[in-house]
Parts: C-alpha cells; structure tokens; sequence
C-alpha cells in the first residue's frame, strides 16, 4: 500500500540466540505459528530471524508535513500503519524481543501510537480531528488487543518450554556411592599407623629390580638354591637393554635401598607389591603385598625384636593374643625366625565351636604370621655400614595374609576382583 508522498523504509532488528537458546526460540516460534521462512538457520547453531521491517516513520510526521488534508489520506494513513504492525506482530513478537516490540507501538513515551497522538491528532485541523481520533482508537484497540494475544501466546510458549526444561527439586536425587579405600590399604594404614607410633617412617621402592637388589645384596647369590624357591618374574628386554631386570619377588631390596641412603639409626617400614610365578588359589596370587620391616642401630639387641614385634602383633590383633618365634632360615638374617600367633579364629585351643578340628590352624593352636631375624651381619658389607658397630633386625610380613587372618577372609583372590559385594563390607 502506497501513501501518495510517503517514502517507505526498510530497516529491522536482529536477534542472535546462541545454541542454547535456539532450541527454545524454534518452539516458541513454532507454537507461536511462526512462518519457518523467518528463521534463518547459521552454522555453529545460531539463528537468526531474518530482517525485519520497521514502520515507516510517517507518525513522526505531522499531517501538515505530509500534505495529508482529506478524511480518505487519513484512512489510507492508519491503514497503513495497521497493515505495518499486521506484519511485524507476526514477525517480530518473539519471546526475547517481546517488550521492545511493545514498547515500540504502545510505549508511553515515543510509541506509535503516542506518536500519532502528539503529532497527527492533536495538531490536525478541527475539522479533520474526529477523523483522526476514531482511526486512533480503532487503530489503538486493534494493536492492543493484537498483543494481548500474542503475549498470551508467549507466555504460555515460556510456561511449556519451563515444563520441558524444569529442574523438579522434589525428585531423588541420583546416588553416586562414594567409593572407600580398599581394604589392603586400610589395613596398610592400620600398620603404618602402629609403627610410626613407635618410631619408624615409611618408605618405597621400586617394583622392578635388579638382580643385585632383590638376590645379591641380600646375600642370595647366583646359584643359591633359595632364588629357586622363588618363581621370578623376570622381564623381557629389548636386545642390547642394560638387564636383566625382574618385578620384585619381596620388599627386602628395599632395605639395601634406604641402607645405601640412610646412616643408622634407621627405622623403617617399607609396603608395597611383590610379584612371584605362582597359580593363584585360595592363598596364592601372582601379585600380593608385603610389609618389610627394618631397624639398625648401634645397640640393637634380640629383645627389641622381639618387643617391637609382639607390640605390633598385640596392637593388630588385639591383647590376648600369644605369639611365639621358631627357628627358621632366610640368608639376610642371623639367626632368623618364623613367627606365629595363637589362632585368632579357635583362641588358640585348636578345636572349631563344636569341638572339630579348628581349620584355620588345622589344630594346631598357632598361625605362622611373617619371617623375620637379626639382620645378618654380611648384609652391612653391601651397605658400607661398619658391621662390628651397629646390629638390627627385620622383618617381611604379608599383608594380604594380615588382612585375611583379621577380617576372616578365606580367599586371597577377592583383594583383586573389585566385586563391589565384597568392598562394601568394608565401608
Ligand atoms: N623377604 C622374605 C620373603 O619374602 C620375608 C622376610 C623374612 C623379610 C625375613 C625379612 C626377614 O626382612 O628378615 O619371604
């Protein structure tokens, strides 16, 4: 519709939703009854609407200024105006420029419709005034009523787009259970816990050793027949490596490590993995975990040893266990010791609840617990300690054993499954 005299122009308010915003604007849009053609798909998940036309500035203009002078140029004027909001209402009344679009045709201040007020009704020439002022107020209801709907339309897009997207704090929650350390590393802690009590530091070693830490400097040389016993890992090295090199079968090498660091006195406990070629079954795994113990000082006698050992034994397992050393052999000790402790399961009578045989100590009334000894003198030779002034002993316990024996775990493969039935018991 042309207005004799009106120069029409274009111009448009652009909208930029982000990708989180588009799949909201694209509903309002289409609940809203929106023409498809007026959004305007962009790469990276932007949309835009396309440009959208202003009104044509003729309000801004008086009557006089635009030469209008009849009854007819004013109805060709309002409907012209009309026709201008018919197409942006449907274009433009998107839910993020909603209250711009408002403001624009009814806005208190510079609104369309204000407008008009200020520059075509009230000056307009007394005769031509009630035809203006009807226009105005049919003009005016029309646009009113027009947005009442559509911010009805709106609102009620938001209120589904809400319900889709809603948070419903009433739901319950998703439980994530909250993982707990493995019991190895509880009962670690647990041991840690008694000796650093009474003077030792914890320290570590590597898992893969030489030869010389893991057999020679424990005074296990090539061809004793201990090495035999022990199923080595050894490892497969590219040709030309520096070897060979083995996954440690104790933690022992670890006491020539901190030797060859440390001056006495030295009080450490040394856990960690060690790895031997053995079928796993209900006590056996290729890979387990040791606790080494060792103490070296100038005075160190038999009795500390034992002291230091039955301390722990009692703090571990309770005070009314016994224990007792038997003679046994290990090449870096002299003289060396098994070391048991009545049954925890029977109390060391060696009969099960019935008065059957306890099976835990098949009878016996004792559990063999760990190897251990006064270190052997030829051992300080490897670590330049002066073997005529300091004594020591040490000690090499299994933990998982430790575990099994204190937890009443019958079956050294549970520590490796991961069956989450079995960590649970141990929160
Ligand atoms: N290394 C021994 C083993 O794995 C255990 C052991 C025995 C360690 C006596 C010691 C010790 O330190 O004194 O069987």
């Amino acid at each position: 519709m042309v207005v004799p005299g009106l120069a029409t122009q274009a111009g448009g308010a652009l909208a930029i939703f982000t990708g989180a915003k588009s799949r909201s604007f694209t509903s309002i849009a289409a609940s809203l009854n929106f023409s498809r053609n007026a959004i305007v798909g962009a790469p990276c998940d932007v949309i835009y609407p396309s440009t959208m036309p202003t009104n044509d500035g003729t309000h801004e203009k008086t009557l006089a200024a635009l030469g209008v002078t009849s009854a007819e140029q004013i109805s060709v004027l309002f409907a012209g105006l009309r026709e201008q909001f018919d197409a942006e209402v449907s274009l433009e009344a998107v839910q993020l420029l909603w209250k711009e679009f408002r403001d624009r045709w009814i806005g208190r201040k510079s609104g369309v419709i204000t407008q008009v007020t200020n520059n075509w009704l009230k000056p307009a020439p007394p005769g031509l005034k009630p035809t203006v002022g009807a226009e105005l107020n049919k003009l005016k209801s029309h646009v009113e009523s027009k947005l009442d709907e559509i911010h009805l339309k709106i609102e009620n897009a938001e209120e589904e787009w809400a319900r889709d997207e809603r948070v419903d704090l009433s739901l319950p929650g998703v439980v994530r259970p909250i993982g707990s350390r493995h019991l190895i590393r509880q009962v670690l802690q647990e041991i840690e816990d008694i000796f650093v009590s009474i003077g030792f530091s914890v320290v570590e070693g590597p898992e893969i050793e030489t030869p010389y830490y893991n057999f020679e400097a424990l005074n296990i040389p090539e061809f004793h027949p201990v090495r035999a016993d022990m199923d080595t890992f050894y490892l497969e090295l590219p040709k030309g490596a520096p070897g060979p090199l083995l996954l440690r079968t104790h933690t022992s090498p670890v006491q020539i490590r901190t030797m060859e660091k440390r001056q006495p006195p030295v009080r450490v406990i040394v856990p960690g993995k060690v790895y031997r070629r053995d079928n796993p079954d209900a006590t056996h795994s290729f890979m387990f975990h040791q606790i080494e113990g060792l103490a070296v000082d100038s005075d160190i006698t038999f009795c500390d040893f034992t002291g230091t050992i039955e301390y722990f034994v009692k703090q571990y397992f309770g005070p009314s266990v016994k224990t007792r050393f038997r003679p046994s052999y290990f090449p870096f000790t002299e003289p060396s010791v098994e070391f048991d402790v009545s049954c925890i399961f029977c109390g060391g009578s060696g009969s099960g609840a019935s008065g059957t045989t306890c099976g835990k100590c098949k009878g016996s009334g004792w559990i063999e617990l760990f190897g251990a000894g006064m270190v052997d003198p030829a051992i300080y030779g490897f670590v330049n300690y002066d073997a005529s002034k300091v004594s020591g002993f040490a000690f090499g316990m299994g933990m998982d054993r430790l575990a099994m024996l204190k937890y009443g775990i019958d079956d050294i493969q549970v520590f490796f499954q991961n069956d989450v039935r079995f960590l649970k018991q141990f929160p």
